[in-house]
């Protein structure tokens, strides 16, 4: 078939929407993305190699604290989403979206093995006229210089047979003013047809789409993004160092300056970045950039202060113990929130896994309460384990400390105010309770 022929017949599918979208991965991203798609009227296969997520989407059971398991069970009954494990099904799809993970290894240095296996599994099944669409986060060049190879390598090529483009996903969990469906998506194809069936398949699925002239404009602009937060948490996480050591809030610094209505956008001091993106995305430009023989500077400074904070804020536990004549060791220190944000059931990276073991090597008797992290899991580079301990009236009085370092909403904090007797706040968390009875320390 030639290739004008391969697209019109794509594009008609898209346009009404009998396109099968295949998933590949079934994560924070993936499975949200398959909703959003199959709710638009797509027929959607989700494909994970989890077998476990599988069995449990197969029996209409969500993992993921967002999405819920009616929802998922609705879906499957009305035949709109399979989940399987067989990458034979890639085959039957039109449109393949990629949502697999991209850590950083050991050394912090980009780890893509997620993206050459998964380009692999669909080089293996590979038909004329399909559209690949890569949306794990990358550095610019990801798309074209890494995937695009893979996917030739049997023969079939980019612009002739298949089609292939990245789109970054903005996923924001726990946010509950926008879902997949209602955040903007950036398209930028490897040829100007990939392009535009790319922006086919999302149009009808999402708010916005915002087409790009290239796969690399694409990839930078995520890059962007996220590296836009790190540096400006770096900044105000700086800030606050010096505004204690000054004696000012920089939270009150912050609701002040928040109050001009142009050229100031507020960022919020925390202890350490967390979850998937902000510390570990920034780092692929930081990587690709020496290859160009380049440097990046800020990237590296702002990843040098937020990577500080665990630290600071233990530094700041020690002194606020040290007041009452006790030291870390010993201390009986409680960690409210584990989750690396607000109101997600999500651990991975947060700065609490630091906290705690800096914590523990300093002799603490630890523990933690978390209502959406029962248990802590295994982490790559943490080998707490811990279970969330009931926070009770009498559990809050024999604590030495409560840190804050996830500010759920599902706490309570005017009650644990009343009950403890030293807070230490890394989040605000505890800003007009009017007569704590606890001792509140900012961090
Ligand atoms: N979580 C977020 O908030 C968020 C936001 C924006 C962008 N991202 C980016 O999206 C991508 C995915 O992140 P996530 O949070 O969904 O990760 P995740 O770990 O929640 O999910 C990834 C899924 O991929 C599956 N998987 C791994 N290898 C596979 C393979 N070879 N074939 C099929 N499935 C495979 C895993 O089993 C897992 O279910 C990453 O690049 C991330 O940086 C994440």
């Amino acid at each position: 078939m030639a290739t004008n022929k391969l697209f019109q017949d794509l594009m008609d599918r898209l346009e009404k929407r009998t396109a099968r979208v295949a998933i590949i991965g079934l994560g924070y991203v993936g499975l949200p993305l398959a909703d959003t798609f199959a709710a638009k009227g797509y027929p959607v296969i989700g494909f994970d190699v989890d077998p476990h997520k599988v069995e449990m989407l197969e029996a209409g059971k969500s993992y993921i604290g967002h999405i819920s398991s009616e929802r998922i069970a609705k879906l499957i009954a009305g035949g709109r989403f399979t989940p399987t494990s067989d990458p034979a099904r890639l085959a039957d799809a039109d449109a393949i979206v990629i949502c697999v993970p991209t850590p950083l290894t050991e050394y912090r240095e980009p780890d893509l093995s997620y993206i050459v296996k998964t380009g692999e599994t669909i080089a293996k099944r590979l038909r004329r006229g399909q559209l690949v669409v890569l949306e794990s986060t990358t550095y610019p060049g990801t798309t074209n210089q890494l995937l695009r190879p893979i996917l030739e390598a049997n023969g079939l090529a980019v612009g002739k047979d298949f089609f292939l483009a990245f789109s970054p996903e903005r996923e924001d969990p726990g946010n509950p003013n926008f879902s997949t469906s209602t955040i903007p998506k950036v398209v930028g194809g490897v040829d100007s047809e990939s392009g535009r069936l790319a922006v086919a398949l999302y149009k009808p699925a999402v708010t916005g789409v915002v087409p790009v002239s290239s796969a690399e404009v694409a990839e930078a602009c995520k890059i962007l993004e996220n590296t836009y937060r790190a540096v400006n948490i770096a900044l105000v996480n700086e800030l606050k160092v010096v505004f204690d050591a000054m004696g000012i809030d920089v939270w009150e610094v912050i609701a002040a300056a928040k109050t001009k209505p142009f050229g100031f956008q507020a960022f919020y001091p925390g202890p350490g970045l967390g979850g998937h993106c902000i510390p570990i995305d920034p780092f692929y430009l930081t990587w690709a950039a020496r290859r160009y023989g380049v440097h990046t500077r800020f990237i590296e400074l702002a990843g040098e202060v937020n990577t500080s904070m665990p630290r600071y804020v233990v530094q700041r536990v020690g002194e606020a113990l040290n007041v009452e004549g006790k030291s870390i060791n010993r201390s009986r220190i409680c960690v409210l929130g584990v989750a690396y944000k607000k109101d997600v059931d999500d651990p991975r990276e947060s700065p609490a896994f630091e906290i705690m073991e800096l914590l523990e090597r300093q002799g603490a008797d630890l523990s933690y309460n978390d209502p959406h992290v029962p248990a802590l899991p295994k982490m790559r580079h943490h080998h707490i384990r811990l279970t969330s301990s009931p926070l009770t009236e009498e559990f809050l009085t024999s604590r030495d400390c409560m840190l804050i370092v996830t500010e759920h909403k599902a706490f309570d904090f005017s009650w644990i105010a009343q009950h403890a007797r030293l807070i230490v706040d890394t989040r605000n968390a505890t800003a007009g309770i009017a007569t704590p009875k606890a001792r509140i320390v900012k961090a």
